[in-house]
């Protein structure tokens, strides 16, 4: 049971990591094991968890239309009616979006595939994650885990951050799960996909637990509300700091698979 609300942001550069697939997961496994209430937000233009949520029966978790120039106060709003956990999904490539978003952040889950395109991406949500000085964890998503790229994987990232000890392995389950707007825990509760994103929500409320939350007025740059639209090229909508420029002075940095 989470004290405070907090906010998890699910984000990558790279498209089709599996942010929607674990943004939607995350937020029902915690509802399921009461650390919620939960809310769902989406900021990617995409909608493809607004289209999820909507094709979903059940109420829970949450979710929350928004925009980015409204989510400090939403957030804020959020917290006073006692909401304790919200998860947003973000649109793949970098942008002001994500920028703005990762400000928020209590936590920020990183699911990357194991493959070197993948990995070679994850070298600019890193830049953005650092600059933020926001706690991370990567979660490798869609592996085969005997293959020798998927330990390579665990490697490469765990040279720039945490990884979670619970990989998802590639499975058909989770996209037809989510076909009707459920998931895997509520298709088949005793498959391996549904065990998997079970253990992987426990490690993550364990870490959840342990980060501090921040007043929403001391997180830099936002101790005001931001002004854009709902779009992903709003790169203006939080100007970056100098400290959030890439500190290794040429260019982004690439994790590169070993
Ligand atoms: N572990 C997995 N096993 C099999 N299929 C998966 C797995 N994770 C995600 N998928 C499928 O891969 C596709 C991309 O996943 P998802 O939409 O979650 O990625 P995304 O990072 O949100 O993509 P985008 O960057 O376009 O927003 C979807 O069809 C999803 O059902
Ligand atoms: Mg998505």
């Amino acid at each position: 049971m989470l004290s405070t609300m907090r906010v998890i942001v699910v984000t990558s550069q790279k498209g089709g990591s599996g942010k929607t697939t674990l943004s939607g997961h995350l937020a029902f496994q915690a509802e399921a094991t009461g650390h919620g209430p939960v809310a769902l937000i989406d900021t990617d233009p995409q909608g493809s968890l607004a289209a999820w949520w909507n094709a979903r029966a059940a109420h829970a978790p949450l979710f929350i239309q928004t925009d980015i120039g409204r989510l400090f106060n939403d957030l804020e709003e959020l917290r006073s009616q006692e909401i304790r956990l919200v998860v947003i999904d973000t649109p793949p490539a970098v942008t002001g979006t994500i920028r703005s978003v990762v400000a928020h952040a209590d936590l920020v889950v990183i699911p990357a595939r194991p493959s070197p395109h993948d990995l070679r991406a994850v070298g600019a949500t890193l830049d953005i994650v650092e600059g933020r000085h926001k706690p991370l964890v990567f979660v490798i998503n869609g592996a085969t885990p005997k293959a020798k790229i998927t330990s390579d994987a665990v490697v490469a990232l765990s040279q720039h951050g945490t990884v979670a000890p619970v990989m998802l392995r590639h499975r058909t389950d989770f996209s037809s799960a989510m076909i009707d707007g459920r998931t895997v825990m509520e298709c088949s509760p005793a498959s391996r996909s549904a065990v998997e994103m079970t253990e992987l929500w426990a490690y993550l409320a364990q870490r959840l637990q342990r980060v501090q939350p921040r007043p929403a007025a001391l997180i830099p740059g936002l101790d005001r509300p931001v002004f854009g639209r709902h779009h992903a090229d709003i790169p203006t909508a939080v100007p970056v700091a100098a400290d959030e420029a890439p500190h290794h002075g040429f260019g982004r940095r690439a994790v590169n698979p070993t």
